[in-house]
């Protein structure tokens, strides 16, 4: 039986699993146009980085932790006979990508990265290339409702003349006064987004290009006119991009005929 990793962490990565196990147990009507009905059965494995204390469970078999850099995925993808990677990681893990790229390189397994649409600009929206830009571009003692994770917060901290509520799923454990953290798990609704705006008195909404379903705050900020920091994704690296869990599936199918 042949092994597939798929590097997750993200709703896309659950979807993929989620699909692919349902058409493994024939729940969905395969009809050749996913998965051909003669297709191979395969062992699915989800990896989680780890940092997440209460990560939303996967429908397959799922390991947890960092493989120990590019040399510890190397390792893992040999002792596994991994026969296909699909990095479904979030547009801004580009370490995890980079090792995926290399490591697959190098034993010649085929890799697809499963990356969902950015976002187009909408309201006042400003482009910047880094997180420090795009804090350094904020005007003196604004209030801004930040989704830029709970791993990078020393460009806020430089900053107490700003009200930073800090939005992630897990909280950072200690934080300078100035900067709230506002610890829960998505998704919110444009209704949900525009109540928190206005609880906390918002004036700036500082995002990642994250793309995808996640959208609400963009359409709630651009509803009362907020200014949009956005801060872009980096360049994509990767040989094959797919933007949907089918085509990655139809991926896979192709891949695993080989
Ligand atoms: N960046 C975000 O805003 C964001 C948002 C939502 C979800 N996530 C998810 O959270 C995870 C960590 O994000 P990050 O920005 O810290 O990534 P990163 O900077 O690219 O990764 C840092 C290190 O974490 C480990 N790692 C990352 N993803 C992993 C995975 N799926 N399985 C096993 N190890 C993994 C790897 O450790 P080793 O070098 O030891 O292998 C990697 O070198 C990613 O899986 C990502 O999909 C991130």
């Amino acid at each position: 039986m042949k092994t597939v990793l798929l590097l997750a962490g993200t709703a896309e990565a659950r979807q993929l699993a989620t699909a692919y196990c349902a058409l493994a147990s024939h729940e969905v009507a395969t009809s050749g146009t996913i998965f051909q009905q003669d297709a191979p059965p395969v062992r699915l494995i989800a990896s989680l980085a780890g940092v997440t204390a209460k990560p939303l469970a996967y429908s397959c078999e799922t390991r947890k932790g960092g493989f120990d850099g590019v040399g510890g995925l190397h390792a893992y993808l040999k002792r596994e006979r991994i026969a296909a990677v699909i990095d479904a990681t979030h547009p801004f893990a580009v370490g995890m990508s980079r090792n995926a790229m290399d490591a697959c390189d190098a034993l010649g397994v085929p890799l697809l990265t499963l990356m969902r649409q950015a976002w187009e600009p909408i309201g006042d929206w400003h482009s910047f290339a880094t997180l420090e830009k795009a804090i350094a571009a904020l005007p003196l003692g604004a209030r801004v409702l930040a989704t830029t994770g709970r791993k990078h917060i020393d460009p806020y901290i430089a900053r107490d003349d700003l009200y930073v509520f800090l939005r992630s799923v897990d909280g950072p454990d200690v934080l300078p006064a100035h900067i709230v953290p506002i610890a829960v798990r998505g998704p919110f609704t444009v209704h949900a987004e525009t109540a928190l705006m206005k609880e906390h008195h918002i004036t700036h909404l500082l995002t990642r290009n994250a793309g995808g379903e996640s959208r609400a705050r963009l359409d709630a900020a651009a509803s009362f006119g907020l200014p949009i920091h956005v801060v872009e994704r980096p360049p994509q690296l990767a040989a094959t991009v797919v933007h949907t869990v089918a085509d990655a599936l139809h991926w896979l199918d192709d891949v695993l005929r080989d």
